[in-house]
């Protein structure tokens, strides 16, 4: 059995790239309905340090403040080749190499939508992660929710924010990764509040607990940790990302990965859980979620592929062949490629019923 989270990858990346054809109706609700892990949680909780760690590359605008000002959807291709590159959505032909450079890149696109203000857009940038250390996965990193307007924003910023916060993670495909710092009491969790509106029995949040580093001394967090101050279905997961001076020192990031081993390893509070903590073992642990997930709704995702074909082949039709154009060309691929897993999903399905087995 092939990948499946790399084959649901495949149809969204084919998806995205048509939408920018109007291509809209069947592709965006196909695209809708496959599933991926969306970050949230307050300003500054440590959003983008998680994202960058489970990535084990050094690549996101981060820092104090709205850094993070559309939404990012980051797809993870685990690849055999040696040299790690990312591709933008909006860059067809750049492969990146530097990841420097795609930061930069962020950035820039960022600002081409907002202008240099401090605004958000709900307008998502869409980049590929292509290299042997990854897993597979699909990942949505977003504006942090916060609790007042700044200088040089609308006063609407704090219920758009919610909104749009909002808007991916009441899909019951999205798996939420609700991000908190183990700084600040977990009561006040703005990740915690929104994720518990839209999945209130804890079934597709995972809990993340971030700056363990930064709490006072004397003090540990235990009680997250164990599932007491706030019981998800899933277990907690807590970190230690870099600090912004570990940022500015160019700590990089395989020094930090072994730096917060050592961090659970060697302490006297975790290090009875330290097999079950860390970034490493997050993206592993959401690896595993999001293919038990697709798993689990290959029924629904191969009739929407299907209705996908149908609609496809009308709209084709219409068109009328031979089609020159790039939009014709891009529907044929998300085609082809509906139609090979809609035969690949159906042998998996095969294969898993009783009796089934090949
Ligand atoms: P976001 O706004 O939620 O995306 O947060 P960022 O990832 O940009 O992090 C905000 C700031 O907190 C940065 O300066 C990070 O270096 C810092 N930070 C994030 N996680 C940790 C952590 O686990 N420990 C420490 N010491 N600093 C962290
Ligand atoms: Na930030
Ligand atoms: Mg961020």
């Amino acid at each position: 059995m092939d990948n499946l989270i790399g084959l649901v990858n495949r149809i969204q990346r084919a998806c995205t790239a048509l939408g920018d054809y109007g291509g809209e109706g069947a592709v965006q609700s196909l695209w809708e309905s496959l599933p991926t892990v969306v970050v949230v949680g307050g300003q500054s909780s440590g959003k983008s340090s998680v994202l960058e760690s489970i990535v084990g590359r050094d690549f996101l605008p981060r820092g104090s403040g709205i850094v993070t000002r559309r939404p990012l959807v980051l797809q993870l291709h685990k690849t055999d080749d040696k040299v790690d590159y990312a591709e933008f959505l909006h860059m067809p032909r750049k492969k990146f190499t530097d990841f420097g450079a795609v930061r930069n890149e962020i950035s820039e696109e960022t600002d081409r939508i907002t202008g240099r203000s401090r605004q958000i857009s709900p307008v998502p940038i869409h980049l590929s992660v292509y290299s042997a250390n990854v897993v597979n996965l699909t990942l949505i990193d977003l504006p942090g929710l916060t609790k007042i307007a700044v200088e040089g924003q609308s006063d609407t910023i704090v219920g758009d924010i919610e909104n749009m916060v909002r808007s991916y993670i009441e899909k019951p495909n999205s798996i939420i990764l609700a991000v908190s710092p183990a700084n600040q009491d977990i009561a006040t969790s703005d990740a915690i509040k929104i994720a518990r509106e839209v999945d209130p029995e804890g079934e597709r949040t995972f809990g993340v607990l971030t700056k363990l580093d930064l709490m006072d001394k004397g003090t540990n967090a235990l009680d997250v940790l164990e599932g007491q101050a706030y019981r998800l279905q899933h277990p907690w997961v807590g970190v230690v990302n870099r600090s912004q001076q570990d940022i500015n020192k160019n700590v990089d990031m395989i020094a930090a990965r072994r730096r917060e081993r050592d961090y659970f390893a060697q302490s006297p509070d975790y290090g009875h859980l330290a097999s079950r903590m860390g970034s490493e073992y997050l993206g592993k642990l959401l690896s595993k979620q999001l293919e038990a997930v697709i798993k689990a709704r290959i029924p629904s995702i191969l009739a929407m592929i299907n209705k996908s074909i149908d609609e496809i082949e009308t709209e084709l039709n219409q068109i009328g062949r031979p089609l020159a154009n790039d939009a014709g060309a891009q529907l044929y691929t998300v085609l082809e490629l509906c139609r090979s897993f809609d035969r690949i999903f159906k042998e998996h399905l095969d294969g898993s019923r009783p009796g089934g087995e090949k």
